[in-house]
């Protein structure tokens, strides 16, 4: 299949315009197209169409029984995709939307099993990226979008992570550069009698909190899954975002780590073995593979860069990978989350 590429900024020349209009053309007319958004990027198909999500899954090599997120531009467009909103959801909306906040609601009959991985409820968000806003708009219908990856490999960030897992698979990448966010949103399921986490992300429990007053926290979150023990998103399930080398996380005291790793990292070959650091550190790794993910003290630089740095030991061919942990902070949650799915809850605690 060809896949067309366009660059694109979110501003309204007359060349994006049309790349907006082609994209939206594709969409309705069944096709794929991957586009930036602020957490990551997402391949979006037609959400009404249940052949457009059966060719998302296949294109991605994805599970059909794990959900898709359906995104929208604006308020209107979610009423007929749900079957009565809630009080919960108008003032998340109003709150954070556009944003980076999924909601899970009973779906109504327009949004076809295939979108929602068989289940009765529907995943919603409105993201706030300009050109994914723009795009949605053009389209004219919900765009249904997983994270644009290869399934089982890290979300992708910029447009050349897309063009690794999907060229030649789908009909249109909208490159926007880099996004702003790189983790996935948040999700709260608001089907239940009190909200609940199941994904954390940039918008964390105590801002949900600050709206709804009690959101709990999907239990499971933490937890390796076992057959007794499955979390409620069904795509938490799966070893995610994982690179294709061993991932460890070390924790524990700062100094401890890093003389742990530089001890770990030396009974491998040096082409083998990497590790991944922040500014604060990086001068004090001098074997392997060093890559940085921004600074310690700034936590959205972490999150930022967590999913390419982990693409990056796979162009390397890293085996062994080593990975500060990072805890604390408002994204602590969100960025240990991904690390502890990529490494398996493979941890090494000091
Ligand atoms: O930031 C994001 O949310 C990105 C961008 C593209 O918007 N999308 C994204 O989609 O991360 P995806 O498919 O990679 O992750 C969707 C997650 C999966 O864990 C899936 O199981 C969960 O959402 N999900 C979707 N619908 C659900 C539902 N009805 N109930 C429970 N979980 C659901
Ligand atoms: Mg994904």
């Amino acid at each position: 299949m060809k896949t067309s590429v366009y660059k694109i900024s979110g501003n309204t020349s007359d060349v994006e315009t049309e790349y907006i209009k082609e994209a939206g053309a594709v969409i309705r007319n069944g096709g794929l197209v991957a586009f930036p958004t602020e957490t990551v990027y997402g391949l979006g198909g037609n959400a009404l169409l249940a052949d457009a999500s059966e060719k998302i899954y296949k294109a991605k090599g994805r599970p059909s029984d794990n959900p898709l997120i359906v995104h929208i531009s604006s308020m209107d467009e979610m009423k007929p995709l749900v079957q009565n909103i809630p009080d919960s959801a108008y003032a998340l909306a109003k709150e954070f939307w556009p944003g980076p906040l999924t909601m899970i609601l009973n779906k109504s009959e327009i949004v076809p099993y295939e979108t929602t991985g068989g289940l009765s409820t529907v995943a919603i968000r409105m993201p706030s990226h300009p050109v994914a806003l723009a795009f949605i708009k053009e389209a004219g219908v919900p765009i249904a979008a997983p994270s644009a990856n290869v399934s089982g490999r890290p979300s992708p960030t910029k447009a050349e992570h897309v063009v690794c897992d999907l060229f030649g698979k789908i009909d249109v990448i909208l490159d926007g550069g880099i996004v702003d966010i790189g983790l996935e949103s948040t999700i709260v399921d608001l089907s239940g009698d009190v909200p609940m986490i199941l994904r954390p992300g940039y918008i964390d429990q105590k801002m949900l909190e600050d709206v709804l007053g009690r959101v709990d926290r999907d239990p499971t979150l933490d937890k390796k899954v076992t057959e007794e023990l499955k979390p409620k998103a069904p795509g938490m399930m799966y070893r995610h975002y994982a690179p294709k080398g061993e991932l460890q996380v070390v924790k524990g005291d700062m100094s401890l780590v890093v003389d742990k790793i530089n001890e770990l990292m030396r009974m491998h070959a040096e082409n083998e073995v990497g590790v991944i650091t922040t500014s604060e550190n990086s001068e004090l790794y001098k074997y392997g593979k060093v890559v940085c993910v921004g600074m310690r003290e700034n936590e959205e630089s972490v999150a930022r860069e967590l999913y390419s740095a982990l693409r990056t030991m796979d162009e390397f061919d890293i085996k062994y990978i080593y990975v500060e942990s990072f805890y604390g902070g408002r994204l602590g949650d969100a960025i240990m989350n991904r690390l502890m799915k990529a490494a398996g809850h493979n941890v090494i605690s000091l």
